[in-house]
C-alpha cells in the first residue's frame, strides 16, 4: 500500500495479494483450510502466525484477508475483522468487550437488531445499559460515568436519519476512559470519517453499500490492531463468525465502485428530497443534505453530504402509505438498503414492527413514515416514479 494513495485508488487496491499466476482479479480462495510442508510447520504456525500465513477459514483467509486489509485502508484504522453479517460485527464488538458489571451508553435510535443485542443480549449476561436520546450531547455527559466501559451508536439512526456528533460524542467518552464505538452503516465510509472524528471502533453492515448490489450478507469491524486481534478476533474465530472467501470476493468488487456509487446515489437523493419539499402529501420530509434540516450544520461538518438515504410521511398513514409503495414502478419494496436499486421500506410494519408502540412514538416511526434508499436509477425517472406513489396514495 502507498501512505499516499487516495481513496479512489485505495478502494481498487489496496490489500490485492496475488499468487504465482499474477491474476489480475482477487483470486478468490474457496478453502476451508492450508496445507503444512511439515508438522513442525503446523505446530509454528499454530503458535504464532505470520502476516500472510494461514490456519482455517474460520480465523483468516487469504480472500477475506484481502478486503480486511483494504477496508482497514479505506476507514483508516490499523486493522479490521469481516464477519457472516453486519449484526455478527454488532454483535462481536460489543460481546468481546463487556462482561458482567460493564457499563455501556447507546442511543436509543437504533436498528432494531441492533437494539435486541443491547437490551436483551447484554442485560442477560449482567451488562448494564443506559439509553439515552444520542442527539442531546447533555444526556450524553450526564450517562457516561468513570464506570462506563464503552457507548454505542449508528451515526447516523436507522430510519429516521438522526446524526449524532461523533467528536462530541467521544469527547465525553473518552473523558470517561470509554471506549467509542460506531455503526456506520447509514453513513457509509465514504461520507463519514467516523475514526478521524474520535471513534475507536467503527462497525458496517457490508450487505448495504459495499456490496451495493444486494447480493450477500456481510459484516466487518474496524479498530486498532489491539482491539482487532486481541479483544474481537478470539471471540470471533472461536464463535464462528467469520465472512466466506466468496462473500469477501463480492466485497472487494464492490469496493472499487464505491465511492462513485455513493456520491451519485447521494446527488440524486439530494435531488429526490428537493422534489419531494413542499410536496403536499409529503407533511414530514426528512434528508439531512437540505438545510431545512434542523441538523444540516452537522451533517455538513460530519459526513460533508446528505447521505444516500431520504425518509418521509406520507399524509393518511399506514393505508396512504401502502398505497404509496403498491403504485411505484421503479422502486421495489425491501428492507436492504445501499443498493443499486432504489428501495422503499415501511419501518412500523417491518423493520421496526417489533418495536411496542410508546418507541415507534419516541423515534418518529410514524404509520406513514417511508425510508427510501436512493439506487443508481436516473433521478428523473425516480422522481417521476415517487409521483406516481404520491398520486395514487
Ligand atoms: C444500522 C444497521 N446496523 C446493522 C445492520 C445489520 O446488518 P446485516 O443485515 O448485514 O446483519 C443493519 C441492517 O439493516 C443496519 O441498518
Amino acid at each position: 500500500m502507498a501512505d499516499s494513495w487516495k481513496t479512489r485508488t485505495k478502494l481498487v487496491h489496496e490489500g490485492s495479494r496475488r499468487s504465482q499466476y499474477g491474476e489480475m482479479a482477487e483470486a478468490i480462495f474457496l478453502t476451508q483450510g492450508f496445507a503444512y510442508d511439515s508438522a513442525e510447520q503446523a505446530e509454528a504456525r499454530f503458535l504464532q502466525s505470520g502476516p500472510d500465513e494461514f490456519i482455517y477459514a474460520r480465523y483468516g483467509n487469504p480472500t477475506t484477508r484481502m478486503f480486511e486489509d483494504r477496508i482497514a485502508a479505506l476507514e483508516g484504522t490499523e486493522d479490521a475483522f469481516a464477519t457472516a453479517s453486519g449484526m455478527a460485527a454488532v454483535n462481536g464488538a460489543l460481546t468481546s468487550l463487556l462482561k458482567a458489571g460493564d457499563h455501556v451508553v447507546s442511543s436509543r435510535a437504533l436498528f432494531g437488531s441492533c437494539l435486541y443485542i443491547l437490551e436483551e443480549v447484554l442485560t442477560r449476561y449482567g451488562v448494564r445499559v443506559t439509553f439515552v436520546d444520542g442527539a442531546d450531547l447533555d444526556q450524553w455527559r450526564a450517562a457516561v460515568t468513570p464506570g462506563t466501559k464503552a457507548v454505542f451508536f449508528e451515526s447516523m439512526s436507522n430510519p429516521t436519519l438522526e446524526l449524532v456528533d461523533i467528536s462530541g460524542v467521544s469527547e465525553i467518552a473518552h473523558a470517561a476512559g470509554a471506549l467509542v464505538i460506531v455503526d456506520n452503516v447509514f453513513a457509509t465510509p465514504i461520507f463519514s470519517r467516523a475514526v478521524d472524528q474520535g471513534a475507536d471502533v467503527v462497525v458496517y453492515s457490508t450487505t448495504k453499500h459495499i456490496d451495493g448490489q444486494g447480493r450477500a450478507l456481510g459484516g466487518v469491524i474496524c479498530g486498532t490492531q489491539h482491539f482487532v486481534r486481541k479483544v474481537a478476533e478470539p471471540y470471533l474465530k472461536h464463535t464462528g463468525a467469520a465472512m466466506s472467501p466468496f462473500t469477501a470476493w463480492i466485497m472487494l468488487n464492490g469496493m472499487a465502485t464505491l465511492d462513485l456509487r455513493c456520491r451519485a446515489m447521494a446527488d440524486s437523493a439530494l435531488t429526490i428530497a428537493k422534489a419531494l419539499q413542499g410536496h403536499p402529501k409529503v407533511p414530514r420530509l426528512i434528508y439531512p443534505g437540505l438545510p431545512s434540516h434542523p441538523q444540516h450544520d452537522l451533517a455538513m461538518r460530519q459526513m460533508g453530504s446528505g447521505g444516500t438515504m431520504v425518509a418521509f410521511d406520507v399524509a393518511g398513514g399506514k393505508e396512504a402509505a401502502f398505497r404509496f409503495m403498491n403504485a411505484l414502478e421503479i422502486a421495489k419494496i425491501s428492507n436492504n438498503l445501499g443498493d443499486a436499486k432504489t428501495i422503499a421500506t415501511h419501518p412500523a410494519t417491518t423493520t421496526h414492527q417489533r418495536l411496542p408502540q410508546d418507541q415507534k412514538d419516541a423515534l418518529g416511526i410514524t404509520p406513514g413514515l417511508i425510508r427510501l434508499s436512493v439506487g443508481l436509477e436516473d433521478a428523473d425517472d425516480l422522481i417521476a416514479d415517487l409521483m406516481r406513489g404520491l398520486d395514487a396514495a
